[in-house]
């Protein structure tokens, strides 16, 4: 079978595709977080990403006990983000927020 070297199983489900196409990653879409005081705002029990039922509190639970440590792990692991991604900005401002409690600059 020919291989025509775009990457199978890929966190990133476009890199494939920018392959195909020739496209950099520097190309592709930034994630423009949340503001901080919005992402502080939102109570623990608030739906963050409806298409995957993902909660403030769950994305806060990984990152504070050390099961996730970015945003790509967040992703993985809850899978918010992973379906519309409409979602985004404010998984990736909760991500900004919370890791900024553990890792202060
Ligand atoms: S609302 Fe989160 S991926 Fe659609």
């Amino acid at each position: 079978m020919e291989q025509h070297g775009a990457p199978l199983g890929t966190a990133d489900p476009l890199a494939a595709l920018r392959l195909l196409l020739d496209d950099s990653p520097e190309d592709a879409t930034t994630v423009v977080p949340l503001d901080a005081e919005s992402c502080e705002a939102l109570a623990d029990d608030h739906l963050v990403c409806q298409c995957n039922n993902v909660s403030a509190g769950e994305i806060r639970r990984v990152l504070a006990d050390g099961s996730c440590g970015s945003l790509d792990d967040v992703q993985v692991l809850t899978r918010a983000g992973g379906g519309c991604g409409h979602c985004l900005p404010t998984v990736a401002g909760i991500v900004d927020v919370e890791l900024l409690k553990v890792r202060p600059l």
